[in-house]
């Protein structure tokens, strides 16, 4: 009887210690894993004492902070599989949210809050990125950066007052390159309750490009190597809100806003209107100082146009192409019926953008020199398969650390032979030239495109601290690690 006490007494020891091994262990692995996930440390980025006049117009353009209406949105997002059709006859297998591709259109009044819970019902993890929205840095989805990534089953809470009216989107910011290819994507309207409505007709239209098998299923082959090392997945059919070349009706004389947002994975489209009259009002979600004809206007992955159209009197059918690669893929058709009505010729609302020219000559702050893909692989520069920034391959990379409402010179020097639409969260930049020669474009925006081996300067005040993410758009070469980070002290 007491041997065998003494027995079960070594056998819990045993447990006991067991049990603390395994507790170390643990500690000891999370605390490896946080430790080393950034490698590069931090650098403090000073930023020109030349453009402090121009700093003052500048801080002008968007407001750090706005009252809140409180009013609040409360949504649930879940995330996961199921089928639409978007060839007919065939059903696609997608990842969506609420089982729709696009997923919902969120439409606030500026000032509303939007409460947001994400429940993660796929077999993978997932996040949220808000993209193009001020956010509250801890609501900004990016993984062990901002948050942990959402696991299968678990549930996350986004909330934040968006700060700027527009016309926004959300993606996962895990895996894009297969997240959003499988349909994860929405959109997020912020009206402006200054702003009259003079439209008859608000249209949200999501362009997406998908690479299908011919049973119509998403091809499962993603981050493909010629992809990766080249311009990213480009697909085989393209749609506007899940369907290939709609038809949307309105009547003659109609004034119609229709807001672009491209979700697609790589591909880039130039718009072709022929007879059609769009202004642009909007990029990125910002009202343009100033608005221009839409034709020929190049939207990367990331960017959102608003276009301000006045249709033409009589009856009449309207092509919308892209034109990018040279071949036309029809976008959408505009057909006109009816009775003409006549609408408003009041302007839209324009924000000021100060003269720029005087940080032309200034001295950069910060360069960004992208590199990588097949083209460097050649010449023995870069790592096979990967693409850099400023050589660095995420999460090995140096934070750039920005002064809170300083005005910034940012260079990106594209060293390769690769496009990049290169993007900042959590702010609106001014692109100031392209290969050093002034682009006099109206309009912020949070994503631009650079060609190959162009140079592109821009003008960057950030007004919302914390640690923010920087990358290419083009979810293959994000995943393939072109991103870095930046902090905002
Ligand atoms: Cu839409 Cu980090 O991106
Ligand atoms: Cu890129």
């Amino acid at each position: 009887m007491k041997k065998k006490q003494h027995s079960k007494h070594t056998f819990l020891g045993i447990i006991l210690i067991l049990l603390g091994i395994i507790l170390l262990g643990v500690v000891a692995f999370t605390y490896f894993r946080l430790s080393s996930f950034f490698k590069g440390g931090s650098e403090n980025i000073s930023h020109n004492k030349n453009l402090e006049t121009l700093a003052a117009s500048f801080n002008n353009i968007y407001p750090e902070n706005i009252p809140p209406s409180g009013n609040v949105h409360e949504v649930t997002l879940e995330a996961k599989e199921s089928a639409i059709e978007i060839i007919e006859g065939y059903k696609t297998n997608v990842w969506s949210y609420n089982e729709q591709v696009p997923g919902p259109e969120i439409r606030i009044t500026k000032g509303d809050t939007i409460k947001l819970t994400l429940v993660n019902n796929l077999l993978d993890e997932t996040t949220i990125h808000w993209h193009g929205v001020r956010v509250p840095n801890e609501m900004d989805g990016v993984p062990h950066v901002t948050q942990d990534p959402v696991q299968p089953g678990e549930t996350f809470v986004y909330e934040f007052t968006p700060k700027d009216a527009g016309t926004y989107w959300f993606h996962p910011h895990v895996r894009g390159s297969e997240q959003l290819e499988r349909g994860l994507y929405g959109t997020l309207i912020v009206e402006d309750p200054d702003e009259h409505n003079l439209f008859s007709s608000d249209n949200v239209l999501v362009l997406d490009d998908w690479r299908l098998t011919e049973d119509a299923q998403v091809n499962p082959n993603f981050l493909l190597p010629h992809d990766v090392t080249h311009d990213g997945r480009w697909g085989n059919v393209i749609t506007i809100n899940g369907d290939v070349n709609p038809e949307y009706a309105f009547k003659p004389g109609e004034r119609i806003r229709l807001r672009l947002v491209n979700t697609s994975n790589a591909r880039i489209y130039k718009l072709f209107l022929g007879n059609l009259n769009a202004q642009v009002i909007a990029f990125d979600g910002l009202p343009v100082a100033k608005t221009f004809s839409a034709e020929g206007f190049e939207l990367a992955p990331g960017n959102r146009i608003d276009l301000d159209i006045t249709l033409p009197n009589s009856e009449g059918t309207y092509s919308v192409l892209d034109v990018f690669t040279g071949y036309q893929n029809e976008l959408f058709t505009i057909k006109t019926k009816g009775e003409p009505i006549s609408a408003s010729k009041e302007k839209t609302k324009t924000i000021s953008i100060p003269d720029v020219s005087s940080a032309l000559t200034a001295e950069t702050d910060m360069n960004y020199v992208l590199n990588g893909g097949m083209g460097s692989m050649m010449m023995g520069r870069g790592n096979s398969g990967t693409w850099t920034i400023n050589g660095e391959v995420y999460p090995n990379i140096t934070q750039a650390v920005f002064d809170k409402n300083a005005l910034y010179k940012v260079s990106f020097i594209n060293e390769s032979v690769g496009i990049h639409p290169m993007h900042f969260h959590g702010l609106f930049f001014k692109v100031l030239a392209r290969d050093g020669k002034e682009v006099n474009e109206p309009y912020m925006q949070d994503t631009v495109l650079v060609h190959p081996e162009e140079t592109v300067d821009v003008l960057m005040m950030p007004k919302d601290s914390g640690t923010w993410a920087m990358h290419c758009h083009i979810q293959e070469h994000a995943d393939a690690v072109m991103m870095t980070l930046f902090e905002v002290k």
